[in-house]
Formats: structure tokens, C-alpha cells, sequence
């Protein structure tokens, strides 16, 4: 059976390699490939690695893509291997029809008219009609060597040079419109030529094959750039200009970037930046984002700096959520207002550029901010409302460990910036340090420690105390973990069916927040009152919670009980009743001076 390489291609693409060999070869990172011990001789030390598209053996030499993998692992033939990848990739195995050997065969007589098409572009720059083209790329700062590596070209001047010389190598008018080179408007009228008076930039695939154009009006003038149509060979959301040129620098360490347009590329290539890639005048696509993370776990993705490119980022963001895992993220840069690669290296020298990749912020961080700025967060409702998006987000990554990350780190920030802003409406003065203050004798830190932790345990195990307590916790101050379980159990009481020890548990470790829970209820330390072990009633449970606040926040407690009295007298129901009695047992316990219901 004979299968397109357009077929293989896509299989290819569609099967990450680490996967497949990770399943029979314990592999680890090294550098931007995996390494491992080779499972074709035996050894003890690692010289198998992985790349992005093959695998070589330093030992035996053994070598070979996904395919020749699963053929060599399993013993398989060509086909089944096939078939295999296939079915993983969730692809067909196209049935071997003359249709299709028929559409293979114009495939590549396609490639051919294309790279004729592309050898006459070039040759043209350099003939005297292609003089100005040629004065317009050097004085945009391309050397003749850039030139001459991404194949740039002049179309010529009028319409039909072309189609004409390509005549004479009998290729045929209708192979030249499956090409993209000429269009035919379906109006009766010969089909025309797509590119004229333009500077030629050849769109090649990540083999260097050349599937298509652009090009571009010298100096001024609407469009400034024309891009070949959508063809059998070109399919504009799966390409990324500078993709083949950018396969091995990315290989030998070059950072993988994504920039706006066709001569960021080039400039930034010529540069010395080789890793740099363009989408084709669209936002970047899924297929775009997988070719980049084939070279690299973490593209940086370069955008404007102005309120256009920060919407063009969080766009690009939240494209990526649900592809990402710990091996695959990303990282934002933004160029400085008014710039772009281009005009950044050519002003400022690879310096300025390079600042701009050095100060590039992983995914998760810039995060936050892209999601921030779309809606605000200084009224509640706002708050409220980057709360719901900021758990949307997390909640759209597919690999759940990482999910439960993002959406702590982000809640993190969330809740570092509600400390931050209570500081300024309180006149700006910083909460107080450990610097410059007086130290607490070790002794009243540890209870302060002590107790926040514990007041946290009694609602872990008794949260149906939640919606009693919930505006005296608020107002209690926590360090940052115990701040972040609050959070998250203030957030979970909202929505819960039924306020439930074991739901509320199972809740915050899917979030991530495992080890606060495990640092809330430890007894390692200091046992726990029995007032927070899962066995108390509800009763001693809620007294205990409050002598624990009146023990931090006395006056807090004694208006509690007054608000608690006031409640009673006129809605004198169970629960009003209840809570009196707990505060009251509370505040009794304090003015004896008990401390008997922490731990001893
Ligand atoms: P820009 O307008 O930012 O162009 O478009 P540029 O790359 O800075 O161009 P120069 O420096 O003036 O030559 C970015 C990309 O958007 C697409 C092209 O792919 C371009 O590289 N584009 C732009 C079009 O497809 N058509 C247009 O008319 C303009
Ligand atoms: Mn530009």
C-alpha cells in the first residue's frame, strides 16, 4: 500500500514522539529533547534520545520516527504501525484508491509548478526589472545572504509573465490556479495572475517545500501584503512562515518565538534570533501552537505593546489552556509600544530585542493580569467576577494535576491582591512586619499560628458552622496558605449542595490545595482541640470556634454576642438560639480565662 507523505505528515505532526517512545522507554528531559535508556541493546547509562520528529541511538545507532519506532519496539510492519498511530491520532488510513494515488500525483506535480513558479521569482530580483525590489529589501537591511536563504523574489510587473514562461515547460494554465498563482473568477474571463508588482516572500512548509506566497507592494499601498489562496498544498492555519528555517536553531537552543509578520521573521533570522516564526496575517491557530511546542516546551509568543496586543495575547492564551500540560506551555513577551521585531533589532541591536525575550512571563503569570484588565477587580462584583473567570480558565486545562496548579497560583494572586488593596483603604499604611515591630515572643507567634490553623480545622470537619461564621473569618488575619484555604472554602460554601466534611476535603485537594488541608489538621505539631476533631457536636464545635476568634479578636466577639441577642429577640428560631448559646459559652470560657479549649 502506498500512503501520501501528505498522510505520513499529518500522522506524524499529530503523534508526539515522547509519547509514543515514553510508554516503553523511561525518558527524561535533557535540554529540549528526552533522553533514555536505549530499548534496542541493553544499557545501563542513557545515549537514546528523542527529538522532536526521530529518535537516535548514541550506542547501537538505531534511528527512526514514530513509525519506524513501533515497527522496530513491536515487531510491527509498516502498515500496522500505520495503523496503530492512526487509530491513537484518531485518523483514517485513507483506503488506497486511484482517486487517490491520482491527487497524490498532482500533490507533487503541484510542489514542482510552485517551486518553478519560486525559481523565476528569484532569478527576476536580480534582472534588472527587479532592481527596485532589490534596492527596497537592502534598504530594509536584508543582506544578500537572507535574501538568498528565504528565497525572496520580485513577481515582475504586469500580469501574464508567468503563466506564460511556465507555458513553455509545459505546465499546464489549470495546474497554475490548483497552485494558487493565478485565479480564475468563474466570470468567463481567463483566469489572472495573483502577484504582480510585489516583492515575493515563498511560503514553504516545515519540509522547505514550497507551498505558496506572498507578496508584498513597494513602499505604500493597499493591500500591503497578498498571501496565496487555501490550495491542496497550503492551508494557511496549519503554516507557520519560517518554520523549516526555524527547525534547527530551535534544535541547538534557539528560543522559539511567534511574531506578527513575514519580515519580523526575516530581521529577526538575519539577527541571529533563528527560532522565530510568523502565522500568515491571522491570529494564531491550535495547528500553529502544536508545530511550535514540536520544537520547544515553552515558544514565547510576541505581541504589541499596546491594548491591541494584550487582547491578541490573552486570545492567544486562552487558545492554549486546554492544550497545556507541565511539558507544554508558554511564555508572553510584549514589544515596546510602536515597535515591532523589525524596527526593534534594527534600532536598537539584538540588545533591545533581546531584553524584550528576557522579560517574556510564563503562561500563568501574565495570566492573571490579561484576565484582570479585561474587567477590573476593586468592586466586589468585579472581584466576583475575575473570581468566576479565573476558575473558568484553569478549569479549560485538560490535564487535571496542572489545572489544580493554575488554578492555585492564580487564586494566589487573587488573594495577595485583596491584602494589597485593604492596605491602601486603610490609608496606605503596610500591615504590620516582623521588621521594625517588635518581636513577638516565640511562644505568642506559635499560638497565633496555632489558633488561625485551628479555626480553619473546626470548618473543615464542621462547615456547616460556615454560613454563621463566615463574616468574623473574613476578617481574621491569615498567612498566605491558611488565606488561600479560606478562600477557597468561602468560595466552595456559595455553591455546595449540602455544607459536608468530606465533599468540602475532596473539593480543595481537586483544586490543589492538598497540603493547606494537610497543614490545617496536622497533629503532629500540637494536637487539635476536640472541639475540631470530625467526632464533636455541633454545639461544642461552633463554641469553640468562637473562643478561639474571642481569644484574637475579643471586642469582635463581644459584639457578635450582642448581634446574636439582638437576632434571637426577634426571630427567636433554632439556629438563632443555637448561635447565642455558642457565643455566649464562648465569651464565658474567655472572661474565666480558660484556655482549656485549645489543645492542651
Ligand atoms: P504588518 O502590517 O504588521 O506588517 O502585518 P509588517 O510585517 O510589519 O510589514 P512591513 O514591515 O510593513 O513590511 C503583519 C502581517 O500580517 C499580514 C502579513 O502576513 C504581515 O506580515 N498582512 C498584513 C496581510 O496578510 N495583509 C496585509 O495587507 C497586511
Ligand atoms: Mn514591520
Amino acid at each position: 500500500m502506498s500512503l501520501s507523505p501528505a498522510f505520513l505528515d499529518e500522522l506524524r505532526a499529530r503523534t508526539p514522539l515522547s509519547a509514543v517512545i515514553g510508554r516503553r522507554v523511561k525518558l527524561s528531559r535533557s535540554g529540549r529533547q528526552w533522553k533514555g535508556c536505549c530499548p534496542f541493546h541493553g544499557e545501563k547509562t542513557p545515549s537514546f534520545y528523542v527529538y522532536d520528529d526521530h529518535y537516535h541511538c548514541f550506542g547501537c545507532g538505531a534511528h527512526g520516527d514514530a513509525v519506524s519506532f513501533v515497527m522496530q519496539s513491536q515487531g510491527a510492519g509498516f502498515v500496522e504501525a500505520v495503523e496503530q498511530l492512526a487509530s491513537e491520532a484518531g485518523m483514517e488510513v485513507p483506503k488506497p484508491t486511484p482517486a487517490a494515488a491520482e491527487a497524490e500525483r498532482r500533490r507533487l506535480d503541484l510542489h514542482a509548478v510552485l517551486e518553478a513558479a519560486a525559481a523565476r521569482f528569484r532569478k527576476r530580483l536580480f534582472l534588472p526589472e527587479g532592481a527596485r525590489a532589490l534596492a527596497y529589501l537592502r534598504g530594509r537591511g536584508l543582506s544578500d545572504d537572507t535574501i538568498a536563504r528565504f528565497g525572496l523574489g520580485w513577481s515582475g510587473e504586469g500580469r501574464g509573465a508567468l503563466t506564460a514562461e511556465l507555458a513553455r515547460e509545459d505546465v499546464p494554465p489549470d495546474m497554475l490556479v490548483q497552485a494558487g498563482l493565478v485565479t480564475d473568477n468563474g466570470d468567463g474571463r481567463p483566469p489572472r495572475e495573483l502577484f504582480f508588482n510585489r516583492v515575493i516572500f515563498p511560503i514553504r512548509d516545515r519540509r522547505g517545500r514550497t507551498i505558496s506566497f506572498g507578496g508584498r507592494i513597494l513602499g505604500d499601498g493597499q493591500p500591503k501584503y497578498l498571501n496565496g489562496p487555501e490550495t491542496a498544498l497550503f492551508s494557511k492555519r496549519r503554516t507557520l512562515f519560517g518554520l523549516d528555517a526555524a527547525r534547527e536553531p530551535a534544535r541547538h537552543g534557539a528560543i522559539v518565538l511567534a511574531v506578527e509578520g513575514y519580515m519580523d521573521v526575516i530581521a529577526l533570522h538575519q539577527a541571529g534570533f533563528g527560532g522565530a516564526v510568523a502565522p500568515l496575517g491571522t491570529a494564531l491557530t491550535e495547528e500553529q501552537l502544536e508545530e511550535m511546542w514540536r520544537l520547544s516546551p515553552a515558544p514565547v509568543l510576541c505581541f504589541d505593546g499596546d491594548a491591541a496586543g494584550g487582547r491578541a495575547a490573552a486570545r492567544a492564551a486562552e487558545l492554549a489552556l486546554p492544550f497545556l500540560t507541565p511539558e507544554r506551555t508558554l511564555r508572553l513577551a510584549a514589544l515596546p509600544p510602536g515597535e515591532d521585531p523589525d524596527t526593534l533589532v534594527r534600532r536598537g541591536g539584538n540588545d533591545a530585542f533581546q531584553a524584550v525575550l528576557n522579560a517574556a512571563r510564563p503562561l500563568a503569570d501574565a495570566l492573571f493580569d490579561l484576565l484582570r484588565e479585561t474587567g477590573g477587580d476593586t468592586t466586589p462584583e468585579q472581584r466576583a467576577g475575575l473570581r468566576a473567570k479565573l476558575d473558568e480558565a484553569a478549569g479549560r486545562i485538560r490535564d487535571k494535576g496542572l489545572a489544580a496548579e493554575y488554578r492555585r497560583a492564580l487564586l494566589e494572586r487573587f488573594y495577595a491582591r485583596r491584602a494589597s488593596s485593604f492596605t491602601r483603604r486603610n490609608g496606605g499604611k503596610p500591615p504590620p512586619r516582623a521588621l521594625g515591630v517588635p518581636r513577638p515572643v516565640p511562644g505568642e507567634q506559635t499560638a497565633t499560628a496555632e489558633r488561625c490553623r485551628t479555626l480553619l480545622a473546626i470548618l473543615l470537619r464542621h462547615p456547616n458552622l460556615l454560613h454563621d461564621v463566615e463574616e468574623a473569618l473574613g476578617s481574621v488575619e491569615l498567612p498566605p496558605p491558611l488565606a488561600l484555604l479560606r478562600g477557597e472554602i468561602l468560595h466552595w460554601s456559595t455553591s455546595a449542595e449540602a455544607l459536608d466534611s468530606d465533599d468540602l476535603i475532596t473539593h480543595l485537594t481537586q483544586v490543589g490545595l492538598a497540603a493547606e488541608v494537610e497543614q490545617a489538621l496536622s497533629a503532629v505539631t500540637f494536637p487539635l482541640p476536640a472541639c475540631a476533631l470530625p467526632e464533636a457536636q455541633p454545639a461544642e464545635a461552633e463554641a469553640g470556634w468562637w473562643h478561639i476568634f474571642g481569644l484574637m479578636h475579643r471586642g469582635r466577639l463581644e459584639e457578635e454576642v450582642v448581634a446574636a441577642s439582638r437576632d434571637f429577640a426577634s426571630r427567636p428560631d433554632d439556629a438563632a438560639q443555637r448561635r447565642l448559646i455558642a457565643l455566649c459559652t464562648a465569651r464565658d470560657a474567655l472572661r474565666r480565662g480558660e484556655q482549656g479549649l485549645e489543645g492542651e
